[in-house]
C-alpha cells in the first residue's frame, strides 16, 4: 500500500538503477517539485547529483537567496548557479503570445542546461558522464500537457511538453505519479524544512507567464514588488496555508484612467488570483477578507509606480485557469 516511506525507497531503488554510475543534474526553480525531486535523487545517487539554478529573471524577490541558502543548508546538495537574464530577455523581446512564451522559457532553460553539463563535465573530467536530467513533474503536469489518457493539451507545462525535441538528456522524473500534497509528505520525510514543503506552488516560467503582453525588465520589476506586497499581506494575515496560491499578474498591455496625489493618471492593473485548490487540477476563487484585500489594493497602488488599479479574480478553474497564461 501507499505510503511515502515505500515511494521513497522505490524510487531510490529505480533511480539508482537507471542512473548506475553515470551522473544527474536537476534544475532547481525554488519550488517544492523541483526541491523534492532533487532531495529524492541526492538520496539515491549523493554526490553523482549536481543541482542547477537557473536565475532567469523571472524569479520572485528573495527566491534566489532562498534557493542559495535554505534548499543547500536542508541538503548539502552541490548547487551551480548560472546568471541567465540576459539570455532569457533577449529570447523572450517582442513576443506575448503565451505558449510562445511558455516553449522559449522551456528551450532556454535546457539550453543552459546544456552549458551547465558541459561546465560540470570540465569541472570534472575524468568523471562519468553527465546524462540524466531531473525533473520535478508531478501528475497533474503530465495530464494537462496531454501526456495523460488522451486529454487534450491545455498549456505546455515547461517541464513537459516544452522541452525540445533534441533534447541531449534522459529524463529521471521520480514524482510523476503523484500529486502535490503527497510530494509534500515525501519531502517532509526526507527532512525538508517546512519553508520549502509548505510552499505555495509557483510556476516554472515564474512570472514570464504572469505578465500579459511583452516581458520586459521594467515589467517584471514591477510585478516583482507587487507580487512581493500580496505575499507579505497574505502570510501577515496568516492565510499562507488556506490558499493554494495567489498569482498576481500584470496587464502590461491595458491602461486605465486614474487619480493619484493631484494628478490624473494612466497606469496598468494589477490581478490578483487567489484560489483554493487541492490538486490545480480543478480550483476555485477564494473568499478572502475584504480588509486584506484593501491592503493588499491601497500598498500596490502607493507603492508600486505605473499601477493605478487592482482588480479580483472571480473565477473558477473550470472555465479559468489558475495561472493567466
Ligand atoms: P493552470 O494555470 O494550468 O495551473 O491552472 C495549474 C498549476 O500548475 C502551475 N503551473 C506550472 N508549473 N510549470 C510548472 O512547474 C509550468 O509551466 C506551469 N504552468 C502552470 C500553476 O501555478 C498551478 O499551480
Amino acid at each position: 500500500d501507499w505510503t511515502t516511506g515505500n515511494v521513497i525507497e522505490e524510487q531510490v531503488a529505480a533511480i539508482r538503477e537507471q542512473v548506475g554510475t553515470k551522473r544527474a543534474i536537476c534544475g532547481l526553480s525554488g519550488g517544492v517539485d523541483s526541491a523534492v525531486a532533487a532531495a529524492l535523487v541526492q538520496k539515491a545517487i549523493g554526490s553523482q547529483l549536481t543541482c542547477v539554478y537557473v536565475d532567469h529573471g523571472l524569479m520572485r524577490k528573495d527566491e534566489t537567496e532562498q534557493v542559495e541558502k535554505d534548499f543547500v543548508a536542508a541538503t548539502g546538495v552541490q548547487l551551480k548557479v548560472v546568471d541567465a537574464q540576459e539570455r532569457f530577455l533577449n529570447a523572450l523581446a517582442g513576443v506575448s503570445d503565451p505558449e510562445e512564451k511558455r516553449k522559449i522559457i522551456g528551450r532556454e532553460f535546457i539550453r543552459v542546461f546544456e552549458q551547465a553539463q558541459a561546465e560540470i563535465v570540465a569541472e570534472a573530467p575524468g568523471d562519468q558522464p553527465v546524462e540524466f536530467l531531473v525533473q520535478g513533474t508531478l501528475y497533474p503536469d503530465v495530464v494537462e500537457s496531454g501526456g495523460g489518457t488522451g486529454t487534450a493539451n491545455i498549456k505546455s507545462h515547461h517541464n513537459v511538453g516544452g522541452l525540445p525535441e533534441d533534447l541531449e538528456f534522459k529524463l529521471i522524473e521520480p514524482l510523476r505519479k503523484l500529486f502535490k500534497d503527497e510530494v509534500r509528505m515525501v519531502g517532509a520525510e526526507l527532512g525538508l524544512p517546512d519553508e520549502i514543503v509548505q510552499r505555495q506552488p509557483f510556476p516554472g516560467p515564474g512570472l514570464g507567464i504572469r505578465i500579459v503582453g511583452e516581458v520586459t525588465k521594467e515589467r517584471l520589476d514591477l510585478l516583482r514588488e507587487a507580487d512581493a506586497i500580496a505575499r507579505e499581506e497574505l502570510t501577515k494575515a496568516g492565510l499562507d496555508r488556506d490558499i493554494w496560491q495567489c498569482p498576481v499578474v500584470l496587464l502590461a498591455d491595458v491602461r486605465s484612467v486614474g487619480v493619484q496625489g493631484d494628478g490624473r493618471t494612466y497606469g496598468h492593473p494589477i490581478v490578483l488570483r487567489p484560489v483554493s485548490s487541492e490538486d490545480a487540477m480543478t480550483a476555485d476563487w477564494t473568499r478572502m477578507p475584504y480588509d486584506v484585500l484593501a491592503k493588499i489594493s491601497t500598498r500596490i497602488t502607493n507603492e508600486v509606480a505605473d499601477v493605478n488599479r487592482v482588480v479580483l479574480d472571480v473565477t473558477s478553474k473550470p472555465p479559468g485557469t489558475i495561472e493567466w497564461e
